[in-house]
């Protein structure tokens, strides 16, 4: 089969980084218009009534009330009861323009008919979960090896964050090295040590409650795309035992919310095969979304280990992986191996066949569909719709896309820079803006990932997306300079 890739073209990442500085760091911050807010606050009251009361008996129960972190809610959760292609409906019928996506896995849409159809046969067989093998554990892993070549060996697990957690381990097992490096900023799960670093560039231990210092003795960062930060830790640490792997989201942090420059990842594989460390990408929201054989296919560079998550079960339950060269993979070999290296992973739920046979049949069903093209295509049009907007209404902000993947940035809260000396001041106020941005588009009856990424899928069809971008305009078209930052 042809390999094609949902990213179209590659925008200007040195240009992308700079309007994202200025917006951030330079430029006063723009909120909805005071009296425009506050109708949209009495209407979201009124609309999302029955889900303001379910959202307050969860408080009772549910610390903070909410357990999803990729929507704003603000100002409080909307309670959604159905799911079917580009669209949600919460428990009231009132529908919204899905751009959340669950975080990114349905790229066929939620839902999707015959996937689920596949799935309701396999529970009536055998139910979700056995402990023991199924032959859709092989068929999945055959079928993302056939994709992308540089998984030789794959092995299910039960999320994104374990199978980063397992990818550094076995790393570490492999090599007999230590040392971890990762991109400033980026997003590898809520492991204890992958939460070094994360979301802002630079911020290291700082934001790791709850979790010793010492657990990040080996962990370090470099700064999104500086490649000289990269080769000096690489070269300093080989008089300290060396190592062991770098770990990349291939488009750059936060799913490209820093996008890479389109020769990074070569440049990191050429410098990590160069130290015998091992490179690992982080293809959890890429795989299967930029296309069939992810990101590493669009780049033509080969990691050792991918660590695979979303996609991987179709947006069902339990969805993880990691996959590579054989004889690192070959650590994670299960049950009591004597004295060889190994990487010990589990899970009770890991590789069960109701996710694997949902990765197995979505994965197809994208093949046959072409839906990661589809996605791509609506992702573009969105985002040049959203371009449109902002020159419309002379706001500075900021979209840009790979694909499916879009970029919103208004607040642009997580793009301060550190060294900027307003950033305690203005980092609540920021993300304050976009909350309320948040909440005008759920009354417009679109739902965003926290204001600023946009996920799209092979149901936006063009009459979807220029149905969003109307509701954008409406909200847009009220913005105003903060006079007073
Ligand atoms: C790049 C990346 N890696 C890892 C993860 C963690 O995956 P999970 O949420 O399945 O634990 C995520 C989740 O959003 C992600 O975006």
């Amino acid at each position: 089969m042809k390999n094609e890739y949902a990213i179209s073209h590659w925008p200007d990442s040195k240009e992308i980084m700079e309007k994202l500085r200025v917006l951030a760091n330079e430029l006063p911050m723009y909120q909805i218009r005071r009296d425009r807010m506050n109708e949209y606050l009495e209407k979201y009251d009124k609309k999302f009534a029955k889900s303001k009361a379910l959202a307050e008996k969860a408080k009772r129960k549910i610390p903070g009330g909410v357990q999803h972190n990729l929507a704003f809610n603000y100002p409080f959760p909307i309670a959604i009861a159905k799911a079917e292609g580009a669209y949600l409906y919460d428990i009231e019928g009132n529908e919204f323009i899905d751009f959340l996506q669950a975080g990114g896995p349905t790229v066929l849409g939620s839902n999707y008919k015959p996937v689920k159809e596949k799935l309701i046969e396999i529970i009536e067989e055998c139910g979700p979960v056995t402990g023991l093998f199924h032959e859709y554990e092989l068929k999945l892993a055959e079928l993302v090896s056939s994709h992308i070549p540089s998984v030789e060996l794959f092995r299910s697990l039960a999320s994104g964050t374990e199978s980063c957690m397992a990818a550094i381990r076995a790393a570490r097992s492999f090599t007999d090295k230590k040392f971890i490096i990762k991109v400033g900023g980026a997003y590898h799960g809520w492991s204890d040590q992958m939460v070094f670093a994360m979301r802002i560039p630079g911020l290291g231990s700082f934001d790791s409650h709850g979790i010793p210092e010492g657990c990040y003795t080996y962990m370090q960062e470099f700064p999104p795309n500086d490649i000289d930060a990269l080769k000096k830790l690489l070269d300093e640490n080989e008089a300290k035992g060396g190592t062991a792997a770098v770990i990349v989201e291939p488009l750059g942090p936060e799913s490209g919310t820093r996008p890479v420059h389109f020769d990074f990842n070569a440049k990191v594989r050429e410098l990590c095969t160069k130290h015998n460390t091992l490179l690992i990408f982080d293809e959890v929201v890429t795989a299967f979304r930029v296309g069939l054989s992810g990101a590493q296919g669009f780049f033509n560079v080969k990691p050792d280990l991918t660590v695979f998550g979303k996609c991987i079960a179709g947006g069902y339950p339990a969805a993880g992986g990691v996959g590579g060269r054989k004889e690192i993979m070959e650590t994670f070999t299960a049950g009591i191996q004597g004295l060889k290296k190994r990487a010990m992973v589990g899970g009770t739920l890991s590789a069960n066949p109701l996710s694997c046979a949902a990765g197995y049949y979505a994965i197809k069903a994208i093949e046959e569909t072409n839906a990661h093209m589809k996605a791509g295509n609506a992702g573009d049009r969105l985002t040049r719709g959203l371009q449109e907007i902002f020159k419309r209404y002379d706001l500075p902000f900021v979209a840009f896309n790979h694909g499916s993947i879009c970029h919103m940035e208004t607040g642009a809260a997580m793009l301060m820079e550190l060294s900027n000396p307003k950033i305690f001041d203005q980092v609540g106020k920021r993300r304050k803006v976009m909350e309320e941005l948040g909440a005008a588009l759920t009354v417009e009856g679109i739902i965003t990932l926290a204001g600023s990424r946009i996920y799209t899928s092979m149901a936006d069809t063009n009459d979807v997306i220029d149905k969003a971008l109307e509701g954008f305009d409406r909200v847009f078209k009220y913005f105003e300079q903060v006079k007073e930052n």
